[in-house]
């Protein structure tokens, strides 16, 4: 399960630069939210600004993604 291709293929047009810089979303490297959080984000999306993911990605591909944002160097100011 590659959480990185994953990102870079469903996320990385709005989270740029991997997750690592804002853009169109959040900057994610550094996130001090919760695992729960970040995966129930991920499967909901927000109303108007991200869509929802649950029907796309199995539990295994979500929690890969959840992993490969735990992994990111938090770099950007
Ligand atoms: C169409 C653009 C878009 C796409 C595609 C997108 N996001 Fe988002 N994402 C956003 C926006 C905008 C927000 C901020 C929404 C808000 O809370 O106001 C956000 C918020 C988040 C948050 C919450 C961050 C926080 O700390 O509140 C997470 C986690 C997240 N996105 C992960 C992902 C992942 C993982 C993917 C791919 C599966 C993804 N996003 C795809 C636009 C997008």
């Amino acid at each position: 399960m590659d959480g990185e291709k994953l990102f870079a293929t469903s996320c990385g047009w709005c989270h740029q630069d991997g997750g690592r810089a804002a853009g169109r979303g959040p900057k994610l490297a550094g996130s001090d939210r919760t695992d729960e959080y970040l995966l129930n984000r991920i499967r909901v999306g927000k109303e108007g600004a991200m869509p929802a993911f649950a029907g796309s990605f199995s539990e295994p591909q979500l929690r890969a993604i959840v992993a490969y944002i735990r992994s990111l160097k938090d770099t950007h100011p």
